[in-house]
């Protein structure tokens, strides 16, 4: 028993390392042999969600839930047809010509070259086997790791720290118990041998015994809790609202990791101004919904933030129409130049070749909306002494650049030397 209780240091970590990896063990779909669902359901997502669910609920076409039983069998062969070509299949297939009757005559799109043979297995392998509703949590989040972006979802995130503390809290009940244990039977040896019994320790003195004979194991376990003070100190310190950092709270809790990370939208997607502009925009509600009449949330929390979309475009998602009122959506504005500063997006993400997140951090790990520089005027000339000019640009910029390269020639030309530092290229 005292070898146990030695022994426990050991056992503790040895328990702890399990548990972790079962907490961060991915949950694998069940895989059907023509194709990989995982991929499927990306391809859905992009492809089909616009006008299907997989649930039952109708869209502009049919919910597709348990279609692979319903279509004529077998049902890959007749998908395969289906969605390559539902035109030429409408000719003479019988099923075909009832569905399109019964989905008010609207068409299907042809995704004859679109989307290849492999992809079309993909997408039926998805259907034959949809996640269910709880489960895609877990698929998105595996999604992200495949990415190659943090994937601390959020609700892994609390999931794991919940574990966490379920195995902690164990850990600890577990050697309390085993301590009492130890001391009874230690008991009972000191009285077949007729040993006086010695005086009782406490818990506190016992911990301080254990601290004085465990040095190395005490070091570890205090270097882990000030890892953790220092972690969880970090992510405070960015919830308190200093700019930069600035996030004010949003009407729908939008999250970029969500959609520019674990789903890979492309920023201008969504902020298409930047590419034209001055402005990057805000999108309309209008592109949300080219995703969110098909993506309803594959969770609750999720579900409960894209029904607000439907509930501030109208949409009726029973009916698959936009027949309730709408109640537009005002976004809190997190970046902000005083009036008299002058800002060009496309001039710097055009023309100057410059990643949105150069000036905006890892947006695609944003779960809420923040901001990332100072937007000081020194933040603008510091990089715009340091930032080599892209000379291969063309267009308007193509005349001056080439009148830079022979004035100073060999030289690396930065946006300094264009005239970024003078006053009225920034102040009206
Ligand atoms: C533009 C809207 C649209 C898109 C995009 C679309 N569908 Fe359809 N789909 C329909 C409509 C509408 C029907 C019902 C038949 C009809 O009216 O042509 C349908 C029917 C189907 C059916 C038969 C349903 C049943 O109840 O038997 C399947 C299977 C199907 N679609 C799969 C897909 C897949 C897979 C994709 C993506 C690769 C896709 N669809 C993309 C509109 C669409
Ligand atoms: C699916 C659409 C979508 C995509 C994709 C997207 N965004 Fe956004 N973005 C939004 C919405 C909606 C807001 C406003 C809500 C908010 O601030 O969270 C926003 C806000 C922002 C803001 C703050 C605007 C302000 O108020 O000052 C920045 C900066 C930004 N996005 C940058 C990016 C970058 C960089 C990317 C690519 C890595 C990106 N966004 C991808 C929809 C999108
Ligand atoms: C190109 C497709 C696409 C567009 C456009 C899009 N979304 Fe999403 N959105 C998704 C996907 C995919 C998910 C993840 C769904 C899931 O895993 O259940 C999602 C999830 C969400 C969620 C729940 C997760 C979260 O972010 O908190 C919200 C809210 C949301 N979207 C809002 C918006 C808003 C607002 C817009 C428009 C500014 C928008 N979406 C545009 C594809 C899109
Ligand atoms: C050189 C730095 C820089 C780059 C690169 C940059 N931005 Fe910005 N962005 C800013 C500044 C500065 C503001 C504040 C502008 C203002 O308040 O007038 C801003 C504001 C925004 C806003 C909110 C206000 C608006 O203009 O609609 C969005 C959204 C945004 N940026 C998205 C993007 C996206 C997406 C990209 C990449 C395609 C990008 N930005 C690239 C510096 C940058
Ligand atoms: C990350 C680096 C970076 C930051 C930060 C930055 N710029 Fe720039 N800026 C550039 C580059 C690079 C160019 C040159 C584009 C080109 O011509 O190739 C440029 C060009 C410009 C121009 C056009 C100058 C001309 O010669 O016509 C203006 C105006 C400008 N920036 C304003 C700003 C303002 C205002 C800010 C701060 C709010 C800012 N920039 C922040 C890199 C930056
Ligand atoms: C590359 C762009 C850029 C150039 C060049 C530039 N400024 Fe600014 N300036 C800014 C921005 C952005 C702000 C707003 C900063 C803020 O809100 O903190 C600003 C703010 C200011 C302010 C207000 C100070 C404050 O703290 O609010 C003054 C005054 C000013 N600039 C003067 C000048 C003068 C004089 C020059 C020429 C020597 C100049 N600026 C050149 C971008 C520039």
């Amino acid at each position: 028993m005292n070898n146990l209780f030695k022994k426990l240091p050991g056992l503790l970590v040895a328990a702890f390392v399990v548990a972790l990896t079962f907490a961060s063990l991915p949950v694998s779909a069940d895989s059907n042999a023509a194709g990989n669902p995982e991929a499927g359901s990306k391809i859905f997502k992009q492809y089909c969600a616009v006008c299907h669910s997989t649930g039952t609920n109708k869209i502009v076409g049919p919910g597709l839930e348990g279609v692979t039983s319903r279509v004529p069998q077998p049902a890959a062969e007749w998908m395969h047809k289906w969605i390559k070509n539902n035109a030429a299949l409408l000719k003479t297939d019988t099923y075909a010509q009832k569905i399109f009757a019964d989905n008010g005559k609207v068409s299907m799109t042809v995704f004859d070259g679109t989307l290849t043979d492999a992809q079309i297995d993909d997408v039926i392998a998805f259907l034959a086997n949809p996640p269910k509703e709880e489960e895609t949590a877990s698929t998105s989040a595996a999604q992200g790791a495949t990415a190659a972006t943090p994937a601390n979802n959020e609700d892994e995130g609390t999931h794991t720290t919940i574990i966490l503390l379920i195995v902690i809290g164990t850990l600890l009940i577990l050697s309390l118990v085993l301590r009492s244990v130890r001391k009874t039977l230690q008991g009972a040896v000191n009285k077949l041998k007729g040993v006086a019994a010695p005086a009782d320790r406490t818990l506190w003195q016992d911990t301080k015994h254990w601290i004085a004979t465990h040095k190395v194991a005490t070091a570890c376990i205090n270097l882990f809790l000030v890892a953790l003070f220092l972690v969880y100190g970090w992510e405070y310190l960015w919830g308190i609202d200093v700019t930069p950092g600035y996030h004010p709270s949003q009407p729908i809790n939008f999250s970029h990791q969500v959609h520019a990370g674990t789903n890979s939208i492309a920023c201008i997607y969504c902020h298409s101004g930047a590419e034209k502009g001055k402005v990057a925009g805000i999108p309309t509600l209008n592109v949300c919904m080219n995703c969110h009449k098909g993506i309803q949330g594959s969770n609750p929390e999720y579900k409960k933030e894209i029904s607000k979309i439907y509930y501030a475009v109208g949409w009726d998602a029973s009916k698959g129409a936009y027949s309730n009122p709408t109640h537009p959506v005002e976004w809190n504005r997190v970046h902000s130049l005083p009036d008299f500063a002058y800002f060009n997006h496309s001039q710097h993400v055009v023309v100057g070749k410059l990643q949105c997140q150069k000036c905006h951090g890892a947006v695609e790990t944003f779960t809420t909306d923040q901001q990332f520089a100072p937007l000081t005027m020194g933040w603008c000339i510091d990089c715009h002494r340091q930032t080599p000019v892209h000379m291969d640009s063309n267009g308007y910029y193509a005349k001056l650049h080439q009148a830079l390269m022979t004035k100073y020639p060999g030289k690396t030309i930065t946006e300094a030397d264009m005239g970024g530092l003078e006053c009225g290229k920034c102040h009206y």
